[in-house]
C-alpha cells in the first residue's frame, strides 16, 4: 500500500500533504519568516562528505548506542512537537508507542494534546523524556515538573529558544488556531478530507492536556507559554528540582552550551527549533563540532534540525552528536498514516543509516568518526 510505496522521508511528507488539511500540513512543514534557517539545515547535511574506508569487514553491523547509561537501537531520540494529535487523532501515544518499539527515547512536549501521566499508562514501557516550557506561573511550572517525575520520565529538555514566538507567515495567512475554529476558509479545507474531519468529530477535542483548554491562535497560545524574562536563574531552580537527566535545547553557541552544563545541564540539544523561531541562524550541523569541541566528550551532545535520512543520522554522529533528534520526519509519517506511517519513517531511517555505516566501511556506531565525514568547503 501507499506506506510501503514510500522510499524516502520526502516521500511521506507527499502522502501526508495529500492526507491532511492545507492549515495543518502547513503548521507542520513552514517555519518562520522567510524560512532560511529550515533551508539551511537541510542543506548542511545535503553538503556533508562521506568518505569510506575499503576492505574493512561490516557483516551484522551493531547500530546500538548508549545515552545516559541506557542502549538505544540507534543513535535516533523523537523531538517533541505540540498539538500532535491535530496532525493525525492517534496524536503522541502513537508515536510514543512506536518509539518504544524500536527501541528509541520519545520526547513529550508541554504543548502536547497527551499528558505525561497519560502517556505513561498508555506506553508503560517506553524511555520517555519531557520537554518544558518554564511560563512565569511558578505554579503551573511546579506542577509540571512534578507530574514528569511521577511519570518516571527519566529526562527533562528545556527549551530555551522560545523568549518570544516566532511569525510562521504560514499559519497566520491560513488563520490557524488551536484548537482549530471553525471559519469558512477552515471548513472549505478540512472538508477536503473527510477521514480527518470523522476523526476530529469522533475524539474529544484537542486541548493541552498539560495545561488547560485554551482556544486561540497559535500566537496567543505561546504568549501565554513562553517567557520573555527566562534566565540563567531559572535554569539554576529547574537543576534543583528535577533529580533525572537535564538536557538544555535550542544551543547555538559554544559558550553558552559550556555554561549550561556549569550550572548542571547534563548536555545539551544543538537546535534552531527547526527554524521555526528566530529565522537567519546558522545551521544546526554547522555549529555541532564546535559546540561538541566547547563541553568535552563528558555531556550529551544531541542535534535536532533538518535530519530526513539515516545518512543525516549518521552526519551528525560523525561531526560530534551523540544522537540525531527528528521532528518534521516522524510527523511527516503520521500524517501520512498514523502510528503505521510513524514505524514506516522509522523503518526508513533505520535501514538508511545501516546501509551508509555499511557502506562507509564500519560494522558499529562507537566507530563513527570524524575521519569518515566531512563539511564540504565552502
Ligand atoms: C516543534 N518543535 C517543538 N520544540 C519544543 O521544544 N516544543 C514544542 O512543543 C515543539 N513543537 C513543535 C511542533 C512542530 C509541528 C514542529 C515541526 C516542531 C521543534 C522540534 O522539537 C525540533 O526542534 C524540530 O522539529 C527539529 O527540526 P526538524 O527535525 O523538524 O527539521
Amino acid at each position: 500500500r501507499r506506506l510501503a510505496r514510500a522510499l524516502t522521508i520526502e516521500d511521506l511528507r507527499r502522502a501526508g500533504r495529500r492526507t491532511t488539511p492545507r492549515a495543518v500540513f502547513d503548521y507542520v512543514d513552514g517555519a518562520a519568516d522567510g524560512e532560511v534557517t529550515a533551508a539551511r539545515n537541510i542543506a548542511a547535511f545535503d553538503d556533508t562528505v562521506f568518505v569510506p574506508e575499503g576492505l574493512n569487514p561490516v557483516r551484522d553491523p551493531d547500530l546500538s548506542t548508549v545515552l545516559f547509561g541506557r542502549e538505544i537501537a540507534f543513535p535516533l531520540v523523537f523531538s517533541p512537537t505540540g498539538y500532535t494529535r491535530m496532525m493525525h487523532h492517534e496524536g503522541e501515544i502513537a508515536v510514543a508507542r512506536v518509539a518504544a518499539r524500536a527501541g528509541l527515547p520519545y520526547s513529550l512536549s508541554t504543548v502536547g494534546t497527551t499528558n505525561a501521566g497519560e502517556l505513561r499508562r498508555a506506553v508503560p514501557d517506553g524511555d520517555h523524556w519531557f520537554q518544558l516550557y518554564l511560563t512565569n506561573e511558578r505554579r503551573l511550572n511546579d506542577e509540571l515538573v512534578r507530574r514528569a517525575r511521577d511519570a518516571g520520565f527519566s529526562t527533562l529538555l528545556l527549551t530555551i529558544d522560545t523568549a518570544v514566538a516566532g511569525r510562521r507567515l504560514k499559519d497566520v495567512r491560513n488563520g490557524l488556531t488551536i484548537p482549530p475554529t471553525l471559519t469558512v476558509r477552515t471548513v472549505l479545507d478540512m472538508a477536503r478530507f473527510p477521514a480527518w474531519c470523522f476523526h476530529k468529530l469522533t475524539t474529544p477535542p484537542i486541548g493541552f492536556a498539560s495545561l488547560r483548554s485554551f482556544p486561540g491562535s497559535s500566537a496567543d497560545v505561546a504568549a501565554m507559554m513562553f517567557d520573555p524574562g527566562l534566565s540563567y536563574g531559572d535554569l539554576e531552580w529547574l537543576r534543583r528540582v528535577w533529580p533525572g537527566k537535564l538536557l538544555v535545547k535550542g544551543i547555538l553557541r559554544p559558550s553558552d552550551a559550556r555554561r549550561v552544563v556549569e550550572l548542571g545541564a547534563d548536555g545539551v540539544v544543538v537546535s534552531n527549533h527547526g527554524g521555526r523561531q528566530l529565522d537567519r541562524t546558522p545551521s544546526t550541523l554547522e555549529v555541532l563540532p564546535e559546540v561538541r569541541d566547547a563541553v568535552g566528550t563528558g555531556p550529551a551532545v544531541l542535534l535536532d534540525g533538518g535530519v530526513r535520512s539515516g545518512q543525516d543520522i549518521l552526519a551528525a554522529v560523525a561531526l560530534g552528536a551523540d544522537a540525531a533528534m527528528v521532528g518534521r520526519a516522524y510527523l511527516y509519517g503520521l500524517m501520512a498514516g498514523g502510528e503505521r506511517g510513524v514505524e514506516r519513517a522509522v523503518e526508513i531511517l533505520r535501514s538508511e543509516y545501516q546501509r551508509a555505516l555499511q557502506l562507509l566501511g564500519l560494522d558499529a556506531t562507537r566507530k563513527v568518526s570524524g575521519r569518515h565525514v566531512r563539511r564540504a568547503a565552502g
